[in-house]
């Protein structure tokens, strides 16, 4: 009963963003090799997932893969290209789920049979109403002001006609709510180039668990402490 109330009275984020740290140092921890702690990663973002479209956040953004992560040995890269593969291929990952997803990131190095599965599921689900899903692949938040940057300027568009507003909707966010919650586990307390333009008021939530330890209750945890340092008591 007092649950109940307490979760009516919570202010959830509208959109959450989430740095999915700490997959290698999970399966280093058990000897394992870097792909197990990719593979368990990508487990706890389906769990995630689906548990903020069950618990109505409205946006959820993931890091999947950065434009500094080519860097990686090509055996780690081609390894979550095909966690990714994988996933948009199961269409048990969407049965019944109501989720949108769209991509987010420069679509142009990627294998041509990945950009042409993930044009697929952003199509398929592009009428859900449920959480609207953003995974940045091959994203970079630096990377992403600039073309947006080069899109403005090369629609002639006038210097003194570029407000805060003509940026906003040249990213690939454009349309979306800017995340107002950042959750970054593993321990590490950077923000490593993501959405660096859309985080500029977002609140900060960091932990020592590991992503592919990372459950519904630690999330529960963060949301917690959002809505107490958002919590308006009435006033503006
Ligand atoms: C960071 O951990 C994680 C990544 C660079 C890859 C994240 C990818 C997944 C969880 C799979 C995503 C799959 C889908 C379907 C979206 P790290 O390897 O840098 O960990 P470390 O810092 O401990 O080495």
């Amino acid at each position: 009963m007092f649950l109940n109330k307490k979760k009516e009275e919570r202010v959830l984020p509208q959109h959450i963003a989430i740095i999915m740290d700490g997959n290698g140092r999970w399966a280093k921890k058990r000897s394992l090799p870097r792909k197990a702690g990719h593979a368990a990663g990508s487990k706890t973002f389906k769990d995630i997932a689906r548990y903020c479209n069950k618990i109505g956040i409205k946006y959820l953004t993931v890091y999947a893969f950065s434009t500094e992560n080519w860097k990686r040995p090509k055996e780690e890269v081609d390894n979550i290209m095909n966690i990714l593969r994988d996933y948009l291929k199961d269409t048990e990952n969407f049965k019944g789920e109501n989720i949108r997803l769209q991509f987010i990131g420069e679509r142009g190095p990627l294998a041509e049979d990945i950009k042409e599965l993930m044009l697929k599921a952003e199509d398929d689900s592009k009428n859900a109403t449920g959480l609207h899903l953003n995974i940045a692949l091959n994203y970079g938040g630096r990377d992403e002001i600039v073309h947006a940057v080069r899109d403005i300027v090369s629609r002639g568009v006038k210097a003194e006609d570029i407000t805060e507003d003509t940026i906003s909707e040249n990213l690939y966010t454009s349309g979306q709510p800017d995340p107002d919650f950042i959750i970054r586990p593993s321990g590490e307390y950077r923000l490593s180039n993501y959405l660096i333009w859309q985080a500029a008021y977002a609140e900060y939530w960091f932990s020592d668990v590991l992503w592919p330890d990372f459950r519904p209750k630690h999330l529960e945890q963060a949301l917690d402490e959002f809505s107490k340092r958002n919590r308006r008591f009435g006033g503006v």
